[in-house]
């Protein structure tokens, strides 16, 4: 019991920011080299007492993935020391996570079942734009990596939504994409809502662009992301050993046009925050809300309040972190014309009738 005492004691210590704890919102956040943390779109893993935030490397003039995944890890979630690049771009031409490739919003979780830790991000084939809406996965036998680039591919080919119907598939075979040229009418939009991008993408497989990866206390992962041209997410259950999806997925907000899911659980309640798809200019926040990981979902106010809630604190979401009895919302403020100098804004997040609140601060303390 003494020893538990203890145990506990020292856990809680480990875990918890001792030295100086102050998260400021928006500034330069140097590592331990002094330099900025370039580590956007990122992550984090807990891991056998230490922090690893995974991340976009930025160079300083193009958005495009000129070095890979960057990897930082920490005791306090405050002081962070830059391990290099997780997961390297190739050289190689034709490669493809060839160098000048778009390689966004990387995610790591660790799989007790391999003893590996597993990457998925969201990829774009070098000289394409943003066409190729694939996701990418790589291992590791290290949390730092070296990480394996593995494949890449688009979501769920041939595989309807597990919730859909006879009906719901019935109703796909009638929808005419002649029909529709018309974007954004309400006509329009019901066919989107009933998979008219779905079906137009069933045998390539759905496209996979802004994402998050979710590990549920029964150990089964999600990989959530922007699907049906950023119209419509989808949440797809991995495989056992996390490196594949299994064919089980649902849809969320169809229509709704939702990017850079977060996601969180509390008290048996899944909370989904996104952004509006305006590129690299914020907007107002989303938010959602399950009983269940495969829904149904419902929508709620956008979750910030205060002076900049239109526009997420000129912010956009890329993750939720669970720290101590609460939760820390991670975002992105780009700097398109910047790329490396994108800064990164944390948040605590309050609860008010049992709903996720997220305010302003200039700064605050992990241990308050
Ligand atoms: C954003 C997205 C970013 C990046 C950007 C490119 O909407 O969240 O991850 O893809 O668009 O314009």
């Amino acid at each position: 019991m003494k020893y538990f005492y203890y145990i506990t004691i020292l856990t809680v210590l480990f875990y918890s920011c001792s030295t100086d704890c102050t998260i400021k919102p928006g500034q330069i956040w140097a590592d331990n080299n002094n330099v900025h943390i370039n580590a956007h779109g990122g992550g984090i893993l807990k891991y056998n007492g230490l922090y690893y935030w995974f991340g976009e490397h930025k160079a300083d003039t193009t958005s495009s993935a000129y070095v890979g995944v960057t990897c930082y890890s920490s005791k306090d979630l405050v002081n962070w020391t830059d391990l290099g690049t997780a997961l390297k771009v190739s050289d190689e031409p034709g490669n493809e996570i060839e160098k000048g490739c778009i390689l966004e919003r990387p995610k790591v979780l660790y799989n007790s079942l391999t003893n590996k830790f597993v990457m998925y991000f969201h990829l774009e084939l070098k000289g394409q734009d943003y066409s190729a809406a694939r996701y990418g996965v790589a291992v590791s036998e290290n949390p730092e990596g070296p990480y394996k680039f593995l494949y890449s591919c688009r979501a769920d080919a041939e595989k309807y939504p597990c919730d859909f119907t006879a009906e719901d598939i019935a109703a796909l075979d009638t929808l005419n994409p002649d029909n529709y040229r018309d974007w954004w009418t309400d006509k329009w939009f019901k066919a989107i809502e009933q998979g008219l991008f779905l079906k137009r993408d069933f045998k390539g497989g759905q496209m996979s662009r802004d994402m998050t990866l979710f590990l549920d206390d029964d150990g089964k992962a999600y990989h959530i992301f922007s699907s049906e041209d950023n119209l419509t997410l989808h949440i797809a259950e991995l495989t056992d050993d996390f490196t594949a999806h299994s064919g089980w997925y649902v849809r969320v907000a169809p229509g709704g046009q939702n990017e850079a899911p977060a996601i969180f659980k509390k008290d048996g309640t899944y909370w989904l925050i996104t952004s509006g798809c305006t590129g690299w200019a914020p907007n107002a926040a989303r938010m959602f809300s399950a009983k269940k990981i495969f829904g149904p979902w419902s929508q709620h106010p956008n979750p910030c309040v205060g002076e900049g809630a239109d526009t997420t604190f000129g912010a956009q979401s890329t993750f939720v972190l669970p720290y101590k009895d609460g939760f820390i919302f991670m975002a992105d403020i780009w700097r398109p014309n910047h790329p490396s100098d994108a800064r990164y804004v944390w948040l605590p997040i309050e609860f008010s009738d049992g709903k996720p609140v997220l305010k302003w601060r200039e700064q605050w303390n992990l241990n308050e």
